[in-house]
Parts: C-alpha cells; sequence; structure tokens
C-alpha cells in the first residue's frame, strides 16, 4: 500500500520536471543533429566503405597497394575514420590515435592515377547511398578534398 503510493508520487513528480524541462530548451535546439546522425548512422557508413572496397577487390592496381591479404581491417579502419569525422562515435581514434592521414598514407605510392581509382570506387559506392542531393554533395566535396590532399607522388 505504502510502496504504491510513493510510486504513484515518483512517477508524477517525474512527469511534472519533464514538463517543466521541455519548457526550457529553446526553440531549435533539438533538431540539432550531426550529418552522421542526419545521413542514417552507423549503417550508412558501414554500407559506404563496404561498397568502397568491393570495388578496391576487383581493381588489381589499386588492390595491390593494400598491404593486407585480407580488405576487412582495412574497410574497419576507414569505416571508424569516417564516422568520427562526421560527428560519430570516437573509437577510431580511441584505437587509432590521432588521424594523422598525410602521414599513414606516406609509405604508399599516392599518384594521381591512384587518386582517380579510388575516387571511382567511392563515387559508386557514394551513389549507391541513395542520399538527398544536400548530403550527398557534402559527402563527395570532402571526399574529392581529401583525396586531392592524400596525394604524395608526382606523375
Ligand atoms: C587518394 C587516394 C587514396 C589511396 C590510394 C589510399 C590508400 C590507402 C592505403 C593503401 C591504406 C592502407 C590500408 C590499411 O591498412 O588501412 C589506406 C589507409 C587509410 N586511408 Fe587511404 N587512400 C586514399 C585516400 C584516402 C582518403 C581521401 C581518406 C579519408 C577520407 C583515407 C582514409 C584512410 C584511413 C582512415 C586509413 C587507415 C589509417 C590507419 O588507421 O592506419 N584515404 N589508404
Amino acid at each position: 500500500m505504502v510502496a504504491e503510493v510513493v510510486l504513484g508520487l515518483e512517477s508524477s513528480v517525474t512527469r511534472s520536471e519533464s514538463m517543466d524541462s521541455v519548457k526550457e530548451i529553446r526553440r531549435g535546439t533539438l533538431q540539432e543533429q550531426t550529418f552522421y546522425e542526419q545521413v542514417g548512422g552507423e549503417e550508412t557508413f558501414r554500407r559506404l566503405v563496404h561498397r568502397f572496397y568491393e570495388g578496391v577487390a576487383e581493381d588489381p592496381a589499386l588492390r595491390a597497394m593494400y598491404p593486407e591479404e585480407d580488405l576487412g581491417p582495412a574497410e574497419e579502419r576507414l569505416t571508424l575514420f569516417l564516422i568520427q569525422y562526421w560527428g560519430g562515435p570516437t573509437t577510431y581514434s580511441e584505437n587509432r590515435g590521432h588521424p594523422r592521414l598525410r602521414m599513414r598514407h606516406a609509405p604508399f605510392t599516392v599518384d594521381r592515377a591512384a587518386h582517380d581509382a579510388w575516387l571511382k570506387h567511392m563515387r559508386v559506392a557514394v551513389d549507391e547511398l541513395g542520399l538527398s542531393e544536400e548530403h550527398e554533395h557534402t559527402l563527395w566535396n570532402y571526399l574529392t578534398y581529401a583525396a586531392a590532399s592524400m596525394v604524395n607522388t608526382p606523375d
């Protein structure tokens, strides 16, 4: 009997407190979402990078650049990096530290041909996501900018 009264009281306090806090949240602030959330979160980035690596696997010249026989771990690293970059969980840096992407690409010959091949497979993967035009542009602009900055070997 006592327990029921206490529980009833507790739930009514909780309700009124949550109503108060809703009133205090300014209009608009509830809608703020990261790009990561806007495009569908982890699943979207997993699909993107998985499709990209299917292209890499079928491209002998690009595939030869990847040191590991199993592309799975490389797929996971790029996925976690992009998730972190776009505002999702920071698992990439928890596992790998600061990205320092140009430095991490220094052991590989990233020339114009490698750049073009990388972007070609990424283009296919981005198209298959079926994002809104605005999200697609935002993502593609970043990927092309990042790819250009990874080139470390002139023709
Ligand atoms: C321009 C053409 C590019 C080529 C040819 C290339 C090639 C490679 C290769 C061969 C690796 C090693 C695979 C591994 O063991 O993880 C690698 C790693 C990686 N790449 Fe690229 N990459 C390119 C552009 C990019 C771009 C534009 C990004 C980011 C948007 C990127 C992000 C990464 C990341 C996050 C890793 C794993 C780094 C680590 O934690 O070790 N790459 N890339």
